[in-house]
Order: C-alpha cells, then structure tokens, then sequence
C-alpha cells in the first residue's frame, strides 16, 4: 500500500504532459462516467457487457428492452429491486444507467421510438420496489405483454408485412 501511494505524485505529475501521448487503446484514458457507475454498482452482477451468462441474473444485453413495449414494462425495470434500492441514489443518474443499458446494452431488443426514462419518473417508481411472492410469474407475464405489443408495433410500422 505504501508503495502505491508514494508512487502517486509521480503519477499525476504524468497525467497532464504537455503532449500527450496517444492510447495505446484508443480512448482508454476517457472513462465514460455513466458506464463507471454501471460497473461498479451493476457490472459485477449483470457482466460488464450486459451480458450474464448463465445464472440467475438476467441477460440485460440484447435482452432487456423486450420489457419497454408496454407502460407497465417500462415502469418495472425501474421498480425492480436491483434499480429501485440501489446505492445510486441521484435519480438523473440512475435514469443515465437506464438509459445507458437501454440504448447500449439493449440492442436490437430496445423497441424503436424509445423514450429515455427521465429523472422523474425513476424518483416516482423507486418508492416501490417490487416485491411479490410470485416474483417470476409476474416477470414471465409482463414480458409476454410486452412481447406482444412489441411486435403488434412492428407489424404496424409494416402495413402489407405478412409478419
Ligand atoms: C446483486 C446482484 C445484482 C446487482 C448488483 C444488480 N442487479 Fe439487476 N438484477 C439482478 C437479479 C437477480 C435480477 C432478477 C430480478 C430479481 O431477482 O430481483 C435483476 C434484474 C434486473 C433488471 C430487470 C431485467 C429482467 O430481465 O427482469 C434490470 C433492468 C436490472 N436488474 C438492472 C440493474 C441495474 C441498473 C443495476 C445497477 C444499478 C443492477 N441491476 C444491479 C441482480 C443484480
């Protein structure tokens, strides 16, 4: 530990040279500070890419927008224990996690038209956490509620689609 921080000044001394020399890996000095605080309050569940392999943690990546087609979808990914009691207690910030794994992780599964979840609408839905016996029931419905008016809005986008 005293090795680490007597190194320290030499370091930040580094930090700012007056030419700075390019990344080895392009960008790896820029820390996007919405995905730090995904990593370190969501990452070491949900996989640092959104992807969880295979646990019982649900896949966010490519997965988890299949849940935004319906309002009562859209309000559950708020209200979901692992959202709603985090220790990211600034609501704007926990809606740019959200909107980061919607946007970013959620893929091609993140419907088309997605409104970004605002500030107010996580303080209002973090008050109730849900919490329910039949936790996994609950989940299986609305995502198939979701499922459904995800593709129903499909369909639409695509008059004359045969599917
Ligand atoms: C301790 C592990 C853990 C952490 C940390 C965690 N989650 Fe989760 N997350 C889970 C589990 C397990 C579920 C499944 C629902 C449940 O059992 O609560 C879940 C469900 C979800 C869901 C709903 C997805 C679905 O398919 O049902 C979202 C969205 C989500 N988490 C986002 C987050 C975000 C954002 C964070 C960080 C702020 C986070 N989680 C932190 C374990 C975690």
């Amino acid at each position: 530990m005293a090795g680490v921080v007597s190194l320290l000044p030499g370091v930040l001394a580094l930090a700012e040279p007056a030419h700075a020399a390019p990344d080895a890996v392009p960008g790896a000095t820029h820390l996007d500070p919405v995905r730090v605080t995904y990593l370190s309050h969501c990452g070491g569940c949900h996989g640092i890419e959104g992807r969880s392999g295979n646990t019982f943690v649900p896949m966010l990546r490519d997965h988890v927008g299949a849940f935004a087609c319906t309002p009562e979808g859209r309000e559950y990914l708020i209200r979901v224990p692992g959202v709603s009691m985090s220790l990211i207690r600034d609501d704007q910030e926990l809606a740019n996690v959200m909107n980061f794994i919607m946007f970013e992780l959620g893929g091609e599964s993140t419907p088309p038209g997605f409104k970004p979840y605002t500030a107010a609408e996580v303080h209002v839905w973090r008050q109730h956490p849900l919490s329910v016996p039949d936790f996994m029931q609950r989940r299986a419905d609305m995502l198939a509620r979701s499922l459904s008016a995800c593709q129903a809005s499909r369909a639409q986008a695509k008059p004359g689609g045969a599917g």
